[in-house]
């Protein structure tokens, strides 16, 4: 009987362990800046995020939202208060905000060859009248974020949060210049300056007249999924499946 009740215990743990793969632990889920780009993961008011993939119920019905935190709040912001989505237009107050909004099953294990599974996060310049903006973020602020599933009656599951994500410094443009303009090499730099231009302009002409079709790179950008900035994709850069998918 004894042994009975241990095989029966093995088998049973046996089973456990193999049903855990299936039922997705979410929570330890890392969202991460994308490697998938040679440039441009971090700009100064974007950054580049991996799509989840094969990390939410793929048949599931329930919302999918990420939120962007200022770093120095994720310590107090815990799960069981991340329930009620937070408008854009809020984040001046709670420091944290919700976008992206889609279904679980938009965050398919597959996609197609030509689509690029990155989310372009800050990319909605446009906010106006938009509820649940992808807004701009600041350059001087550090963030993070964290995919939350929400049904409606409320939390249902978190990933973790990412690494803290510092954007790209904008140049002070104006504290940059104005020491150059009091200084005496100005006229020597405008003079490098003007001999770089016209350096510049007979090796254009040079180019159009060997032929426009040989400027390859161009091409390749074209080509390039990840050079695409439409902003109608709420911040993903997949070519078909999530279009329109984004809701409200
Ligand atoms: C989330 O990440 C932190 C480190 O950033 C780690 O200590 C913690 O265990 C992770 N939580 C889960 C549920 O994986
Ligand atoms: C941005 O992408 C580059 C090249 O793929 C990578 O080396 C770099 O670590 C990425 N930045 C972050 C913050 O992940
Ligand atoms: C995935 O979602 C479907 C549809 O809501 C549900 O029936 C199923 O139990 C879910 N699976 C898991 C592992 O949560
Ligand atoms: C994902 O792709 C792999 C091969 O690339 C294929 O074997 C698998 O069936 C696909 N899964 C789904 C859900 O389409
Ligand atoms: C921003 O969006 C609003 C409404 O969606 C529109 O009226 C306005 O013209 C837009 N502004 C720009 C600069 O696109
Ligand atoms: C949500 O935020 C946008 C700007 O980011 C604003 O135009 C809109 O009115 C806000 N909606 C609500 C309900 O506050
Ligand atoms: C540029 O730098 C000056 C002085 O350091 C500062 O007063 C100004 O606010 C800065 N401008 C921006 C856009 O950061």
């Amino acid at each position: 009987m004894f042994y009975f009740m241990m095989s029966l215990c093995v088998k049973l743990c046996l089973i456990l362990v193999a049903l855990t793969p299936s039922i997705a632990d979410i929570s330890s889920y890392v969202p991460q800046i994308t490697q998938k780009v040679p440039v441009g993961n971090l700009t100064s008011s974007t950054f580049l995020l991996d799509q989840p993939q094969c990390v939410f119920n793929t048949s599931g019905v329930n919302e999918v939202w990420l939120v962007v935190a200022l770093n120095s709040v994720t310590p107090t912001l815990k799960n069981e208060n991340l329930g009620v989505p937070v408008n854009c237009s809020s984040f001046p107050v709670t420091k944290y905000y919700y976008t992206l909004r889609v279904f679980e099953k938009n965050y398919p294990c597959n996609l197609t060859n030509n689509v690029l599974a990155v989310l372009d996060v800050g990319s909605q310049t446009n906010c106006t009248d938009i509820q649940f903006c992808n807004c701009p973020l600041h350059s001087t602020e550090v963030y993070r974020v964290k995919f939350v599933v929400l049904s409606n009656t409320g939390f249902v599951g978190a990933t973790n949060w990412s690494s803290p994500i510092k954007l790209k410094e904008v140049m002070n443009y104006t504290s940059i210049t104005l020491p150059l303009l009091r200084s005496e090499g100005m006229i020597g730099l405008t003079a490098i300056l003007g001999i770089l231009l016209a350096v510049f302009l007979i090796c254009i002409i040079v180019a159009l007249f060997i032929g426009s079709r040989n400027i390859f790179w161009h091409r390749r950008l074209d080509s390039n999924k990840w050079v695409s900035t439409d902003l109608e994709y709420r911040g993903t850069y997949k070519k078909q499946p999530l279009h329109n998918v984004y809701i409200g």
